[in-house]
């Protein structure tokens, strides 16, 4: 089997919680509802990031470890929350992380992570294998992420910004470092792990971007969008292609009350269950 590719680290946890996203941890009221966290609980948080949601759900359970694909991220989780566990694992092979699949938690949790993790086809059901063996009988996987049209006008605007660059469109579209599956492709995906589907949904929720410098559209494609503008050779031809996306977003995403800049996040939610 060819050795599994090594991701770049893309992850600024500077950029990504202050500049560019901080609504990704905050937009969070329902996920964490649904992940209901109680005393006794001892949860496993995918994708944790540099782990301010982590640290939300900490003191209202028993255990939380914290476990992201990012260096970097984790660096910055280990000097903000040197109390909570938390490590760098690629979670594209979580099943291959014994200490962890040891069925010690009762709940997985994740938010916003998912569609990165679950990118590549052939280590999806890896993901979802680690999933299912880390949980006790009866412990439930929660998780929201991208579903289905999530982003879609700035994922566009990017891909178009690459064509005018001489990017050919299939070259571009393959660049995506996201999966957003419909309801029922997760619910395949899950299920297909063993899981009991308990409930899902897929909501709408326009989301207002920061206004600092290095946020904004800009700040998001830069970041977010960096897997495809690594395709072009030259910081010129990057900054015209970021240039071409953001003037594309222009008539899109401006609010007409007051100038501020909305993108149309589509969230897929889910509870499944590891049978008794
Ligand atoms: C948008 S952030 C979400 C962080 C956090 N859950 C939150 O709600 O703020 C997505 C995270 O997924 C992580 N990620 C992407 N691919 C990954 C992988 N293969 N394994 C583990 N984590 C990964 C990134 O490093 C990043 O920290």
């Amino acid at each position: 089997m060819a050795e599994q590719q090594k991701q770049k680290d893309i992850w600024s946890a500077e950029l990504y919680g202050e500049k560019v996203a901080p609504f990704v941890a905050t937009s969070t009221t329902k996920v964490l509802a649904w992940l209901d966290p109680k005393p006794t609980d001892e949860i496993l948080d995918i994708g944790s990031g540099e782990g301010p949601l982590t640290a939300c759900i900490a003191p209202h359970v028993k255990r939380i470890v914290g476990i992201d694909g990012s260096p970097n991220m984790i660096e910055h989780f280990k000097k903000a929350y040197p109390h909570i566990e938390s490590r760098v694992v690629d979670c594209r092979r979580l099943d291959q992380e014994p200490s962890l699949t040891n069925g010690s938690f009762n709940k997985v949790f994740s938010n916003a992570a998912l569609h990165w993790i679950l990118r590549d086809p052939e280590t999806r059901s890896n993901t979802m294998k680690g999933c299912f063996e880390a949980l006790k009988p009866g412990g439930l996987l929660v998780n929201e992420s991208g579903a289905l049209g999530n982003v879609a006008e700035v994922h566009s605007a990017i891909i178009s910004g690459l064509v005018t660059q001489g990017i050919p469109v299939t070259q571009a579209r393959n660049a995506s470092p996201w999966w957003f599956p419909s309801l029922q492709a997760m619910k395949d995906l899950v299920e297909g792990a063993g899981f009991t589907w308990v409930k899902g949904e897929v909501q709408l929720r326009q989301t207002t971007l920061t206004e600092n410098k290095n946020g904004g559209v800009e700040g998001w494609i830069r970041l977010f969008g960096e897997p495809f503008l690594e395709l072009l050779p030259t910081a010129q031809a990057r900054d015209a292609a970021v240039k071409h996306a953001v003037d594309v977003l222009e008539a899109v995403g401006r609010q007409q009350h007051d100038g501020s800049f909305t993108v149309n996040y589509i969230r897929l939610r889910f509870i499944a269950k590891k049978p008794e």
